[in-house]
């Protein structure tokens, strides 16, 4: 059976711990909304899509952990935990639009009994989750026009299965390919520090017997110079409306090296990670991670003690640098700050 990334079971939310992987195959249990926002912040659940539908389930958590209270009680408490889910992890825009998107469905039902809208949020809940891979597996059909056969492929960081609810975007877009019957060969940035380019993307690429090597950071620019690479292909975290992109730091390196030796470029995102209301890159908050993800490995020191750090999650890669971008409506080329708004989602 095919390991579920996120899953909902008799009121608790059973999560793969990815801290873990590849090496173990273990299930972090959130009981409450309060588990849910840890397991976020802890990178036990990651990957934009990811987040967003664990901090809706968390909303639901919020739920029936205060369905016994008064009506105002009940609200308040959603509300706040809202607030906790969103703030578990800065970037990423699908962790507000899921939880803001929750609690819309709550306000909306404002004037139905407690159990009513419980059983709304589940469905709600739920729903978010089956979108998710549907949406993705558009988001492949579509990228894969982009794919030639015999590609050779650049990946950072892991937008597969793991980074959403199922499929994967800019892995989902590799998955099709391959499965469609192109001969392709995918290069994984190992992606420091959480190496989620070595665990995870190198884990489900030969889980599907994807042809892949997995290669250091550093190698990448050699790669690209030496026209080893037909394509690069990213995930985003946050899209500015001009089409400046957030995505896992170390990707806006690739798009300079990319754009120097005219190598295509794509990023690929559901419409839910672009924030349509944001004019910028520059106004994208960057998460700071713990110095220790740098200073240790595996929980073992390898710099010297009190060293100074600088241990930034994500990067803004410019607009110019964007070949396209591959959402579920459609492929976007520039300019941006137009074709963006044309598949802007009619309640975004
Ligand atoms: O820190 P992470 O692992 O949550 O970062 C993930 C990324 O940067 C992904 O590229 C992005 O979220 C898209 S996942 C489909």
């Amino acid at each position: 059976m095919p390991l579920k990334t996120i899953n909902f079971q008799d009121n608790k939310l059973i999560l793969l711990d990815q801290r873990r992987l590849p090496l173990e195959i273990s299930f972090f249990q959130a009981e409450n909304y309060q588990d849910t926002a840890f397991a976020i912040k802890d990178m036990v659940v990651r990957g934009a899509p990811a987040i967003g539908a664990t901090a809706a389930y968390g909303v639901y958590l919020a739920a029936l952990e205060f369905k016994n209270k008064s009506k105002d009680e009940f609200f308040q408490g959603i509300i706040s935990a809202g607030e906790t889910l969103k703030s578990a992890r800065p970037t990423a825009v699908n962790l507000k639009w899921a939880v803001n998107g929750m609690l819309k469905i709550l306000f909306k039902n404002r004037e139905k009994t407690t159990e009513e809208i419980l059983t709304i949020l589940k469905t709600s809940v739920h729903e978010v989750a089956r979108e998710d891979i549907e949406i993705n597996k558009k988001i492949a059909e579509n990228g894969n026009e982009l794919i030639p056969d015999k590609a050779n492929i650049l990946t950072h960081c892991n937008t597969g299965a793991l980074a959403t609810v199922d499929y994967g975007t800019a892995l989902g877009v590799i998955r099709k390919a391959f499965s469609s019957g192109k001969t392709i060969h995918v290069y994984i940035d190992e992606t420091r520090p959480r190496l989620q380019g070595a665990r995870l993307t190198a884990f489900e690429l030969q889980n599907m017997e994807i042809p892949c090597t997995l290669i250091v950071d550093s190698v990448a620019a050699v790669l690209l110079r030496d026209g080893k690479i037909d394509l690069v292909l990213v995930g985003a975290d946050r899209i500015a409306n001009n089409g400046d992109t957030a995505n896992k730091i170390g990707t806006y390196m690739l798009s300079e090296i990319s754009q120097r030796f005219n190598v295509p470029f794509y990023v690929v995102a559901p419409t839910s990670t672009i924030d349509f209301c944001l004019p910028t890159g520059e106004e994208i908050e960057i998460e700071e991670r713990d110095p220790e993800e740098i200073t240790h490995i595996e929980g073992k020191q390898i710099a010297p003690a009190n060293v100074k750090t600088y241990n930034p999650a994500f990067d803004i890669t410019p607009a110019q640098n964007i070949t396209a971008i591959v959402t579920e409506n459609g492929i976007i080329k520039p300019p941006f700050k137009d074709n963006i708004q044309k598949i802007k989602p009619s309640l975004a």
